[in-house]
């Protein structure tokens, strides 16, 4: 059996029309609008509301905006060999199934683990700080109980109810099928941007020319030998120092952590099948998604790192206060518009759950019904046409998972690595598969997504995810690849048998 057997587009159309209507997706349901408001659901996240400000404070100053301008540029970069390949391969699993038809099987299980992974992590990290850091806090700010908690003793184990809050109503929109999804999506994710863009308008009155100067803050050198060669990173190691915080040193290190609140946009690529024309819709939903999505970043972090002086940052860091969005307004006595922001924030995070599982049950189904996985992640109800059992079994681990661990902060940067893993694999991907056309002597339909300066332009794509994944600390690189090797142990004990691929020629 051959690990690098490739499945065509044509096979894997196919397979698709071949299934009954218990194992189909609802096809025609999704506009590039829908395609481009489950990117910006998925993406805006804690990396607005929090992570920016964070940043600013600890790591660069205002030189912030250079990180998102770069972590941006990588995204776009591997967006394009993304939408490039989804023009060609428009189904459900997205990166999986593009490289399915470029690599071949093992790379396409590689890619469809890590974007799995990705999405149930995301889902379960976001609810779980979504409950405990937001939801919490507010409703005890409404009822004006500090000391207000979900958290109830079972059996002398605490266990955390908010993010079962959200995990349930999120478990029901999947089921309740595609378009109640998307629509309700969409609502949302229209309110968290009208928040944000009146949060613009309103702190723009505050930004102040001199608290950008020094635009790049003096770099400060981080003590070496306070840290554990677990605590300390490829990139680091390379540089043989421990790399310290601001400087340009600092916007290179700060950039992984920015290149967060980019993670997940991709997850509307999963929905190839349910999308309107989706050859074309969702490259251009995606494409028009991240744009937004970097408008409104770097829009976001001008402003607060305008609102506020560098001084009055380490005060709030020397004093341990939350550093966020709010905290700008907070400062600035504003803190009805703070209010406004951890409302935003509610929404906001409330879209990223949703939109991960989504991506988790169409990746699931996607390796379902290719037979890697377990067949009953591809069956999908007769009325609606969602995967109920992916949704049940995918949410009701995350409550388990979610109500139970104190926090789950940890697992952010392997989220970031999951993503990462994935990308490089696609944008290497393209070169192939232009050599591919080019023997074929395939010629491309004049309005077709391209990636330019191929081979130079996707290699370097490739190459600035790995730079970026070689920044994340080597106990989260030892965490990333055992999760890859149980992937490729099932590979070669379930899949490889499984694969629908034996059954072809
Ligand atoms: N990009 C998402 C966030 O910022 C995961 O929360």
């Amino acid at each position: 059996m051959d690990i690098f057997r490739k499945k065509s587009v044509t096979e894997q159309l196919q397979s698709m029309e071949t299934q009954d209507q218990s194992h189909k997706l609802k096809a025609n349901s999704l506009t590039w609008v829908n395609i481009a408001a489950i990117a910006m659901a998925t993406a805006i996240g804690a990396g607005i509301f929090t992570i920016g400000a964070r940043t600013i404070a600890t790591q660069t100053g205002p030189a912030v905006i250079l990180s998102w301008v770069i972590a941006g540029t990588i995204c776009f970069l591997s967006t394009i060999c993304y939408a490039e390949l989804g023009s060609l391969v428009p189904l459900a699993g997205s990166g999986y199934n593009y490289t399915y038809t470029v690599l071949g099987e093992i790379w396409a299980w590689i890619v469809g683990a890590n974007l799995w992974i990705e999405y149930f992590l995301a889902g379960t990290l976001v609810a779980k700080v979504w409950g405990a850091y937001y939801f919490t806090p507010f409703i005890a700010r409404l009822t004006g109980d500090p000391d207000f908690t979900l958290t109830i003793s079972v059996a002398g184990i605490p266990v955390d109810l908010s993010p079962l809050i959200l995990l349930s109503v999120v478990l029901a929109l999947i089921i309740a099928g595609v378009k109640i999804t998307s629509l309700f999506n969409s609502v949302l994710v229209a309110i968290k941007v009208a928040i944000i863009l009146f949060v613009i308008v309103v702190g723009i009155f505050f930004v102040k020319w001199s608290n950008f100067v020094p635009f790049i803050p003096e770099f400060v050198p981080a003590p070496v030998e306070t840290v554990a060669l677990a605590e300390n990173t490829p990139f680091g190691l390379l540089l043989g120092q421990n790399v310290g915080a601001f400087g340009l040193m600092g916007v290179l290190v700060a950039t992984p952590s920015i290149f967060y609140a980019y993670l997940g946009f991709e997850a509307a690529a999963t929905a190839g099948e349910e999308a309107k024309d989706p050859g074309k819709n969702v490259p251009k939903g995606l494409l028009i998604g991240l744009g937004i999505i970097t408008l409104l970043y770097i829009i976001t972090t001008l402003v607060v790192a305008g609102m506020v002086s560098q001084a009055e940052w380490a005060d709030l860091v020397a004093q341990g206060r939350p550093l966020s969005l709010s905290s700008a307004f907070d400062i600035r006595g504003l803190p009805w518009a703070g209010a406004l922001i951890d409302i935003g924030a509610i929404i906001g995070l409330a879209t990223v759950v949703l939109m991960a599982f989504y991506g988790f049950t169409r990746a699931g189904f996607a390796m379902a019904r290719d037979g890697m996985i377990l067949k009953f992640f591809f069956k999908t109800s007769k009325k609606r046409q969602a995967p109920v059992a992916a949704a049940v079994i995918g949410c009701g681990i995350a409550m388990i998972l979610s109500s139970l661990f104190e926090t789950m902060l940890i697992i952010e940067p392997l989220i970031s690595l999951t993503w990462l893993g994935a990308f490089a694999i696609i944008c290497f991907a393209i070169p192939v598969l232009r050599k591919r056309q080019a023997a074929e002597g395939y010629v491309p339909p004049a309005n077709a997504i391209r990636v330019p300066g191929n081979p130079a332009l996707p290699i370097f794509a490739g190459l600035a995810c790995i730079w970026l994944a070689s920044t994340a600390k080597l106990w989260v690189w030892i965490d990333y690849l055992i999760l890859l090797a149980v992937f490729i142990i099932w590979y070669f004990g379930y899949a490889r048998r499984h694969s629908t691929m034996n059954q072809l020629k």
